[in-house]
């Protein structure tokens, strides 16, 4: 069964480690991310932006496909069914087929917005057993279609939004989706210190997991973050493994066209990451 993300986050804050959230893309991505939890005794959350819910046929598809994966795969684990990016509709739509789990991100809006409609769905997830993630703060680069200026958040605002009673608090600290230039000036330890210290409890997300190199992962769980995400990582990882299979010519071999062939080595690629990035985060062995 799926479960809010609040009681793995609040457990993952106290414990000094942080739970990873791994974007799925289809079958394979969502089969690879959860048998790797199991495997692991990790909690995990399954993100979904709106991009993938529409490339996956619908957010009651994905809620269908996973939870029957849990029962057939026999998944113990705590999992949650996360929205990434979303927005108010978005989360509406999501609340209402089944996720258990969603982000309303309102960075883009002026706070005063951002607080009104965030307070809205504080209300709705907390009446359904929703775990609710407001962010503040715009976080850098594009993902599926969402582009951020990569600022820094304000720690007051911070402050003023995790006192809504949201689940957990995505805060830009120089973080930005893909790939990081060679220029990146690195995380703002120093803004991520002031929202801990104003925020206390309240799990801190870290988006763009992607290239944050690992001093820097665990500092940043240091200080307070509970929830790390990571997409472009497993797209690259399993690009590559599929990229090498049909170089080598293995789909031109026998049955090597086999889409179960075909797809199999980018498919454990994705599982060799999840795996690393639960080591990294601390998240093994925590699923009890
Ligand atoms: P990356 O694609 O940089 O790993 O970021 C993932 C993310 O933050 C999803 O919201």
């Amino acid at each position: 069964m799926l479960v809010s993300a609040k009681d793995m986050l609040n457990k993952a804050k106290a414990g000094h480690y942080a739970v990873g959230q791994f974007n799925i893309n289809n079958l394979e991505w969502t089969k690879a991310v959860l048998l790797t939890a199991q495997e692991l005794n990790s909690p995990v959350i399954l993100g979904v932006s709106e991009g993938a819910g529409k490339y996956m046929a619908g957010y009651k598809t994905i809620v269908g496909m996973v939870n029957g994966m849990l029962e057939e795969l026999k998944i113990t684990v705590p999992v949650a069914l996360h929205l990434d990016h979303g927005s108010f509709d978005g989360a509406m739509k999501c609340i209402e087929a089944g996720f258990s789990s969603v982000m309303f991100d309102g960075s883009h809006y002026p706070i005063e917005e951002n607080i009104e409609k965030t307070t809205e769905l504080v209300k709705i997830c907390n009446s359904k057993g929703i775990s609710l993630e407001a962010e503040v703060g715009s976080i850098g680069g594009e993902e599926d279609g969402v582009v951020g200026a990569g600022e820094c958040a304000d720690p007051e605002e911070c402050k003023q939004v995790a006192d809504l009673g949201v689940t957990m608090l995505a805060a830009g600290i120089g973080n930005i989706h893909g790939k990081y230039p060679e220029n990146w000036a690195g995380l703002s330890f120093e803004t991520l210190d002031a929202i801990s210290r104003l925020t206390g409890d309240m799990p801190l997300v870290l988006h763009g997991g992607t290239g944050i190199p690992e001093d820097m992962i665990k500092k940043a769980i240091h200080l307070g973050v509970a929830k790390i995400n990571v997409n472009t990582e497993c797209q690259l990882t399993f690009a590559e493994a599929t990229r090498k299979y049909i170089e080598a010519g293995k789909d031109l071999e026998g049955k090597g066209f086999d889409p179960r062939k075909l797809l199999a080595p980018g498919f454990e690629a994705i599982k060799a990451t999840v795996k690393e990035k639960m080591e990294l985060f601390g998240s093994v062995g925590q699923a009890n």
